[in-house]
């Protein structure tokens, strides 16, 4: 492997072809030296250090909520609804409740960057997290033989958040893509008080699937797998309900937890998905087409899922897998 180095800055990062080098840095399966498997087990261990000093520096800040009194800088209403509407496209606020939204709205602060301008840079201390309300930005990270591009940000996600969470250096550098990009900065403080402590309980309570799935093996980047818990949600059925509707699209991707699934096609029972981590609606997301079968609760069952404007920030890397699965598993059927 040998990964191009950052020379010239973003136009001479624009050409670096994306998909290998991410490929390149974190597949084990690639031919990499010893010194960059050993880099990446380095990687993979820190990520599962920091999860537990997470849960035990979190933990001390919960009797400080009572008395936190949260920035509150004043916004237009137009300002406050994008706000609301970016913090709904991503994954890192889906688990607050519409008290704390109101907080985080209030505490956000507009900053504007212009094109080439490092917004975080990998090494430095870092006090605030980002939500991209307009304009892209680039990820880069050095795994110690320069800079190697991991990703771009678009309107609606946020960055920056590892160094509240962990109180680490920045973990990667952000550097401004298009010719402006309007950010919201949340404080540290807020985050927190507000949003690391949904946040954290969200990690903890799926951690156990985040281990155990099957399909998650394959995504490479521990930093990938570690977000895949904020774009988890659970819901619950009783016997007899439908689920999925053959002929529908799928709005999510079901993963069972608890309990039994008949797979039927014009109203007659195929089999039953009875195993944890078994998953469905993947059909009519992945492959734009719409769903072959019905998916009725057999007892009362417990799945996971993720929503389907989720499915290209979490899921899209193991597409390949997911197609030839929906082959393997329904082939026969179709
Ligand atoms: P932070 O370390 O605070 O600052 C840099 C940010 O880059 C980091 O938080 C994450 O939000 C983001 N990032 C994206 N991909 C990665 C990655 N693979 N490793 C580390 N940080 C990443």
């Amino acid at each position: 492997m040998n990964p191009q180095k950052v020379k010239n800055g973003p136009n001479f990062m624009q050409q670096v072809n994306k998909k290998k080098h991410v490929d390149c840095a974190l597949s084990s399966n690639s031919e990499s030296s010893d010194d960059e498997v050993d880099e990446i087990i380095a990687i993979k261990k820190d990520v599962q250090k920091q999860r537990f000093s997470v849960s035990a520096e979190a933990y001390g800040q919960f009797n400080k909520k009572e008395n936190f009194k949260a920035k509150f800088i004043p916004k237009t209403k137009e300002q406050s609804e994008r706000i609301k509407q970016r913090m709904q496209a991503g994954f890192m606020f889906s688990a607050l409740n519409n008290k704390e939204i109101e907080i985080v709205v209030g505490a956000m602060e507009e900053k504007i960057f212009h094109k080439a301008e490092y917004v975080i840079k990998q090494g430095e201390e870092g006090n605030v997290l980002y939500v991209v309300d307009t304009g892209e930005l680039d990820c880069f990270k050095n795994y110690g033989k320069g800079d190697i591009f991991l990703k771009t940000y678009y309107p609606g996600e946020s960055f920056g958040e590892l160094a509240l969470l962990f109180q680490s250096p920045r973990a990667a550098s952000i550097i401004v893509k298009s010719d402006k990009a309007i950010l919201w900065q949340l404080d540290r403080e807020t985050f927190n008080l507000i949003v690391k402590e949904a946040s954290i309980k969200k990690r903890q309570q799926f951690e156990t699937f985040l281990e155990n799935w099957d399909l998650l093996k394959e995504i490479k980047d521990p930093y990938d797998k570690l977000k895949m818990s904020d774009a988890l949600f659970e819901k619950q059925y009783k016997k007899g309900d439908v689920i999925l509707q053959q002929g529908q699209k799928s709005n999510e991707i079901f993963i069972l937890e608890q309990g039994k699934v008949s797979v039927n096609k014009n109203n007659q029972k195929l089999f039953e998905l009875i195993k944890f981590g078994e998953y469905f609606g993947d059909q009519s997301i992945v492959s734009g087409t719409v769903e072959s079968f019905t998916y009725v609760a057999e007892d009362e069952i417990k799945l996971m899922y993720i929503p389907k404007k989720s499915y290209s920030s979490t899921l899209k890397e193991i597409e390949g897998t997911l197609m030839k699965n929906i082959q393997t598993k329904y082939g026969k059927y179709l």
